[in-house]
C-alpha cells in the first residue's frame, strides 16, 4: 500500500483501499515495486519474461539515439501468437476470448480456439490478396468480432494495421486513409446505433473516390443491411466469401521487437492528424503489465472496456491487453443509454462483469438519469472500476463509486495517451484514492510536473506534465514525419523530456492533478479533436471565409466546440446557414465534432505571422483577462 499519503490531514477526502482486493493484488508492496521500477532495464526485462519469444532480446533498452529509443533489441516475437496461439495449448483453449453483445440483445462468443482458427483464415486470406509483412491494412469497422480478428490477422503475418474510428466521417476518413497509403480496406455493411443501422459502406464509397491507394475493399456482413458490392470488378469482396475455403492454420511471422505494429491517428493542434506509430515488443510488455497490475487481472475475470477499438483505449485495453493475459474481453456495440439508460448495468449483471473500464463522459451522461437504473440490477460481480480520457470530476467519481461500485470497488483513474500506449499515471488496487486525481506515476514510469526551464514546480502550482525516462509502450515516431515527432514532443522543454501536452499540479502527497491540455487540442467526450481539423471543415463550407474554434465547457462532454466564423460577402448567419454548417461539419468529421455554438465575427485575433490566437478567444469567452497581447496583429 502507498504509505506516505496523509489520510487524516488532507484537504481532500482519501478513500482507503478495499482490504479484500489488497489480499489478492499482484502488487502488494507499492514502495518496493516503485523501487524496483527505478532500474528500467531490470524491471521491464522481468516483465517481458511473461511472453513466448522466438529469440530473446540482446538489450532491454537502447538509448543511443534519443529520442528514438529501442526496446528489447533483436528480440523476435509475434503478438498474435502470444495473444491467441499460446492459449490453445493450455486449459484456456475452450475459454471464451471474445464475448460480443449489442444493443439488440444479440450475442456471439468466440473461444480462444475459435478465435485462433478465424485469425488464421483471415491471415491466409490477406496473404492471398498480396498483403505482405510491412504492408498497411486499413479498417473502418464497427465494434464487431471481425475487427478484432482482422487486427490479429495482420499481426500474424506482420502487416501494420491502421484503424479509423467508425464514428469519423468522410473528410476525416479520407485524410487518414491517404496518409497511411493502405492497399486493403476492411469495412462493414453497417453498425447499430440507437435502433438504426448506420450505413458505413455508403461513407466508404464516397471516401474511396478520393483514396487512390486502396485496391481491395473487404466488406463484413455485420448487420444484414442489404448493400450491393461490385464483386465482379474484383475490387470488392464480402469478408465471409473471402474466408471460404481458407486454411485454419497459418505460419507465424517472426517479428523483430521494433517492427511496426500499428498506426493510429490522433489530433494535434496544427496541421493534419498525427500518425502515431507503435512497434511490437515494448508495446506488448507495457500494455499487458499495466492491465495486469492496475486492474489486477486474474483467471476468471470478465473484462469490459467500454471504449471503442477505433481509439487507443480499445487497441490497448479492449483487444491486446486482455488477450495477452488470456482473459475474456467483452465487446459491446451500442450506446450507453439505448434502449434505456440501464443497458450497461443489465450487461454487467447478465454476464457477471468483474472489471469495468469506462470514461468520465459516459459516467456523467448516465448520472443525468439519476441513480434509479443501477438499482434494477445486481452489480455485485464488479470488483474494480476504471476511467480514462479526461479528468474525472469528483461528483462523477462519487456517483460511480456509490451507485455502481457499492462503495467497495476502487476506481482506477488512469492517465495516458495515444502516444504513451499504456497507463502511465494510475493507482493500483492497493492505493489510497483521491477523487479527481489519477494519483501517482506507475512503477517503471518517471513523470514530473515542471516549469518552462524544466524545473519541478512547487506543490500546488501549475506546470507542464513531462515524462522523464523512456517507457516500453512509447510510440516510436510519427509515421513518415520524424521532424514533427521531434518538434512536437521532445524539443520544447530542456532535459530531453517528453512533453505530454497537459498542464498539471502536484499535491502535498505527490498526487498529480491533471488540469487539461496546454495546446489547442479539444477534448470532446474524451476524444481528442484538433482545432485545425475543425477549422478546415468549417472553411470548406461555401459560406465561410475563415474560422477559428475553441473548446467551451460542457457539463457532460467536458468540452464542445465554439466556432467563430467570418462569412463571405452576401452571407448572414441565419438559422438555415447555421443548420447547414452543422450538417457540413458533421459530414466532414462525424459525430465526434459536437458543435456547441457558432458566432459570426468580422475579424479573428491573429499574430503578425497570421496565426490565430485562440488563447485570446478563450479568455474573452470566459471573461478572463486577455493576457499578453504584444504579438497581436493590431
Ligand atoms: O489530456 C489528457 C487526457 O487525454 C489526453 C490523451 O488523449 P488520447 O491520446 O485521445 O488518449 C485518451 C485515452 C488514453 C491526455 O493528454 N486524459 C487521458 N486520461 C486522463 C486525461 N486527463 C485527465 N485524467 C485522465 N485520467
Amino acid at each position: 500500500m502507498v504509505t506516505n499519503v496523509n489520510t487524516s490531514n488532507s484537504n481532500k477526502k482519501v478513500f482507503k483501499p478495499n482490504y479484500m482486493l489488497v489480499e489478492e493484488a499482484h502488487v502488494k508492496n507499492w514502495e518496493a515495486e516503485i523501487e524496483k521500477g527505478k532500474d528500467l532495464e531490470k524491471y521491464w526485462g522481468e516483465k517481458a519474461e511473461q511472453f513466448e519469444w522466438f529469440q530473446k532480446w540482446d538489450k532491454v533498452l537502447d538509448e543511443s539515439q534519443k529520442p528514438f529509443y529501442k526496446w528489447f533489441t533483436n528480440g523476435k516475437i509475434n503478438l498474435a501468437y502470444n495473444a491467441v496461439d499460446r492459449w490453445i495449448h493450455t486449459d484456456k483453449r475452450n475459454q471464451v476470448a471474445i464475448l460480443y453483445a449489442n444493443e439488440r440483445g444479440d450475442e456471439r462468443k468466440l473461444t480462444y480456439y475459435e478465435l485462433y482458427r478465424e485469425v488464421n483464415k483471415m491471415a491466409n486470406a490477406l496473404k492471398n490478396l498480396g498483403v505482405e509483412k510491412g504492408d498497411t491494412v486499413s479498417m473502418y469497422l464497427p465494434m464487431c468480432p471481425e475487427l478484432l480478428v482482422s487486427i490479429l490477422a495482420c499481426n500474424k503475418i506482420g502487416a501494420i494495421h491502421s484503424v479509423v474510428y467508425s464514428g469519423l466521417s468522410v473528410g476525416a476518413f479520407v485524410d487518414r486513409m491517404n496518409d497511411a497509403e493502405a492497399k486493403v480496406l476492411i469495412t462493414a455493411d453497417g453498425t447499430y446505433r440507437r435502433g438504426k443501422i448506420i450505413d458505413l459502406k455508403r461513407i466508404v464509397d464516397e471516401a474511396l473516390l478520393k483514396c487512390p491507394t486502396i485496391e481491395t475493399t473487404i466488406v463484413v456482413k455485420h448487420t444484414g443491411n442489404p448493400i450491393k458490392i461490385s464483386e465482379l470488378s474484383g475490387k470488392e469482396i464480402f469478408y465471409e466469401r473471402l474466408l471460404e475455403g481458407e486454411l485454419d492454420e497459418c505460419p507465424v511471422e517472426e517479428m523483430d521487437s521494433e517492427d511496426p505494429l500499428f498506426i493510429l491517428y490522433t489530433s494535434g493542434s496544427t496541421g493534419k492528424p498525427k500518425a502515431v506509430l507503435h512497434t511490437t515488443a515494448g508495446y506488448m510488455v507495457g500494455v499487458a503489465t499495466t492491465l495486469k497490475t492496475v486492474f489486477d487481472i486474474h483467471d476468471g475475470d470478465l473484462w469490459w472496456c467500454t471504449g471503442d477499438i477505433g481509439w487507443i483505449t480499445g487497441h490497448s485495453y479492449l483487444l491486446y491487453g486482455p488477450l495477452l493475459l488470456g482473459t475474456t474481453t467483452l465487446v459491446y456495440e451500442g450506446a450507453p443509454d439505448y434502449p434505456d439508460p440501464g443497458i450497461w448495468w443489465k450487461i454487467v449483471e447478465k454476464y457477471g462483469v468483474t472489471k469495468l473500464y469506462t470514461s468520465p463522459t459516459a459516467v456523467r451522461h448516465l448520472m443525468r438519469y439519476g441513480s434509479k437504473y443501477p438499482t434494477y440490477y445486481n452489480l455485485s460481480s464488479l470488483k474494480i472500476l476504471g476511467s480514462v480520457g479526461e479528468p474525472m470530476n469528483p461528483a462523477a467519481w462519487r456517483w460511480l463509486y456509490k451507485n455502481i461500485g457499492y462503495e467497495k470497488t476502487p476506481i482506477m483513474d488512469t492517465w495516458w495517451q495515444t502516444e504513451t500506449g499504456m497507463h502511465m499515471i494510475s493507482p493500483l488496487p492497493i492505493s489510497p484514492l483521491k477523487p479527481g486525481s489519477p494519483t501517482l506515476p506507475l512503477p517503471g514510469v518517471d513523470i514530473d510536473v515542471v516549469d518552462e526551464k524544466g524545473k519541478p514546480v512547487p506543490v500546488g502550482e501549475d506546470g507542464y506534465l513531462v515524462i522523464k525516462r523512456p517507457w516500453p509502450a512509447m510510440f516510436r515516431t510519427l509515421y513518415q514525419d520524424e521532424e514533427r515527432f521531434i518538434n512536437v514532443y521532445w524539443k520544447d522543454l530542456p532535459g530531453g523530456v517528453y512533453r505530454a501536452g497537459d498542464m498539471a499540479r502536484k499535491d502535498e502527497d505527490g498526487y498529480i492533478w491533471i488540469q487539461g491540455r496546454s495546446d489547442d487540442v479539444l477534448k470532446i467526450a474524451g476524444h481528442r479533436v484538433g482545432t485545425s481539423e475543425v477549422e478546415a471543415a468549417f472553411s470548406s463550407h461555401p459560406a465561410v471565409a475563415e474560422a477559428a474554434v475553441i473548446g467551451k465547457s460542457d457539463p457532460v462532454k467536458g468540452q464542445v466546440i465554439k466556432a467563430f466564423v467570418i462569412l463571405k460577402e452576401d452571407y448572414q448567419l441565419t438559422t438555415d446557414v447555421i443548420e447547414d454548417l452543422q450538417k457540413h461539419v458533421r459530414y466532414e468529421l462525424g459525430p465526434v465534432a459536437v458543435l456547441g455554438e457558432i458566432a459570426q465575427v468580422e475579424k479573428l485575433p491573429k499574430t503578425r505571422s497570421g496565426k490565430i490566437m485562440r488563447r485570446v478567444l478563450r479568455a474573452q469567452e470566459e471573461g478572463r483577462d486577455l493576457g499578453d497581447l504584444s504579438t497581436l496583429e493590431e
